[in-house]
């Protein structure tokens, strides 16, 4: 099979919005989204995400998708083919995905065994406080998941863009939009009564979520709802670590760019909205207001004790939950996967058997690793935001909020100052779709955009640490 045939694309624009879309709908969207929502004043949070999502996201996912159809090559070279100066980016791209994936693989294991455990009818057991913990700081059944979830991935990867991720995008995506709105609506028909003899409904809860909260609203706390929205925003479309490169180039060049965006953005958006739909009321009407404040833990610590909480039918709702969590952890790593290995087919002229062979190896030893700094390799680093991690955390912070925001200054600096938006423009206008926004994307691509993340680097850096 020759090189060519061997990239392989994606059938056409449903193919290609489903998988992009696949990608972008993670564990930010079910977990951390929501969180946000509810901490930030429901409604206001939502109102300036879409206002991002509209701008500043818009942005960012076009100039990737268009780099990468334009070069037709996979991030490790995209970059320098554009602008040889920028040669360097392409590297950094690549390093990002190879920090990310060993640390979202091992907690894709945590959620294979969340499944099952709910699965296997024993929910319960997973509402005991200790039992995430414990899990955790076992020596190998963390790895064990691991493994098991990095095998799903690599069985897909292997398949290819075609038979590999599209075909599972288009299995999973739609079910999983089912689960989260069935669930979602199950979640506004909540009633609880606690011992203080306090009932809350879901209703309530989801009012929390969708009115604005203007109450006590300063310019500060104002700007801290901006920085958390444009953070979650960026991590949530998949941009900065090449994915959406890699995904350009397979798109064929009579795909309509624009229209591609708008519906990329459209569902990651939707979800992001159903997952906190299904979570605000729910945590709402049984642990009240506090309990959105478990933030991370969220999933693994306060969730499986709501379910416990909802009697009988918790148990089933549980496995819906954790089998739509598993589809959205899954077609995220996949992507991620997908974005090293075509760089390493296309740089050392491999075949896909070759290159995924080397970057599952590499994956599955840096991941034990991940696993092992809960227990052998277990020790409390403070970064320089101020949250103490584990090795996990060390790989999130570093490639999340250091190199993410510089990829991404770098890129729009690329592309507003060196090649110019003109080259984007003309990549995403070349069959004569209409792009209304060409100027807003000239305006936000050279100013708005890096300037909006030199402040979500510093304040990465901790340097921002009155906004808190
Ligand atoms: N966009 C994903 C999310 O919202 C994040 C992600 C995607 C992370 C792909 C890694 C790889 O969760």
């Amino acid at each position: 099979m020759s090189k060519k045939e061997e990239r392989g694309s994606f059938s056409g624009r449903l193919g290609f919005v489903l998988a992009a879309a696949a990608s972008a709908v993670g564990l930010g969207n079910i977990w951390r989204f929501p969180y946000l929502a509810a901490k930030d004043g429901g409604g206001l949070f939502l109102l300036v995400y879409v206002i991002l999502a509209l701008t500043f996201g818009f942005t960012l996912l076009t100039t990737e998708i268009a780099i990468g159809r334009k070069t037709g090559r996979s991030p490790l070279t995209a970059y320098g083919s554009m602008c040889p100066k920028m040669n360097w980016l392409g590297a950094v791209a690549c390093i990002i995905p190879a920090m990310i994936t060993p640390y979202y693989s091992s907690i894709g294991g945590w959620i294979l065994k969340y499944m099952t455990t709910f699965v296997t009818g024993h929910g319960a057991d997973a509402a005991v406080d200790g039992y995430f913990g414990g899990f955790i700081t076992s020596q190998w059944s963390p790895i064990i998941w691991f493994v098991i979830y990095m095998a799903l991935n690599i069985f897909v990867v292997f398949k290819g863009v075609n038979d590999g991720i599209e075909k599972m995008s288009k299995f999973m995506m739609p079910i999983l939009v089912i689960l989260i709105a069935g669930i979602s609506l199950f979640s506004l028909t909540l009633e609880h009564t606690d011992a203080n003899g306090v009932t809350r409904t879901g209703l309530e809860g989801f009012m929390i979520y969708v009115i604005p909260s203007f109450e006590g609203l300063t310019l500060k706390k104002f700007l801290v709802v901006l920085m958390d929205a444009m953070g979650q925003l960026f991590y949530s479309i998949s941009v900065a670590m090449g994915i959406m490169v890699a995904y350009g180039s397979y798109v064929k060049k009579d795909t309509d760019l624009v229209k591609s965006v708008n519906q990329i953005e459209i569902f990651d958006t939707l979800v992001a909205f159903l997952a906190g739909m299904m979570i605000v009321p729910a945590v709402f009407t049984f642990m009240g207001t506090e309990g959105m404040a478990a933030g991370p833990s969220l999933m693994f610590v306060a969730l499986p004790k709501v379910f416990q909480a909802m009697g009988s039918v918790g148990n089933i709702i549980g496995i819906i939950f954790f089998v739509t969590v598993t589809f959205a952890a899954l077609t995220s790593s996949v992507s991620l996967i997908e974005a090293i290995t075509s760089s390493v087919m296309d740089k050392w002229n491999m075949t896909r058997k070759k290159a995924l062979t080397i970057v599952s190896a590499y994956i599955v030893i840096v991941g034990i690793i991940v696993c092992l700094g809960y227990n052998v390799f277990y020790f409390e680093y403070t970064l320089p935001n101020g949250s103490v991690g584990q090795i996990l955390d060390i790989l999130d912070y570093i490639s999340n909020n250091l190199l993410m925001p510089i990829i991404s200054i770098a890129t729009c600096i690329m592309v507003g100052w060196m090649i110019k938006p003109k080259a984007i423009i003309d990549e995403v206008t070349r069959n004569g779709e209409g792009f209304s926004r060409k100027g807003l994307y000239t305006v936000m691509v050279k100013f708005v955009t890096p300037i909006m993340l030199t402040f979500l680097l510093l304040q990465a850096l901790g340097m921002l640490d009155w906004l808190k």
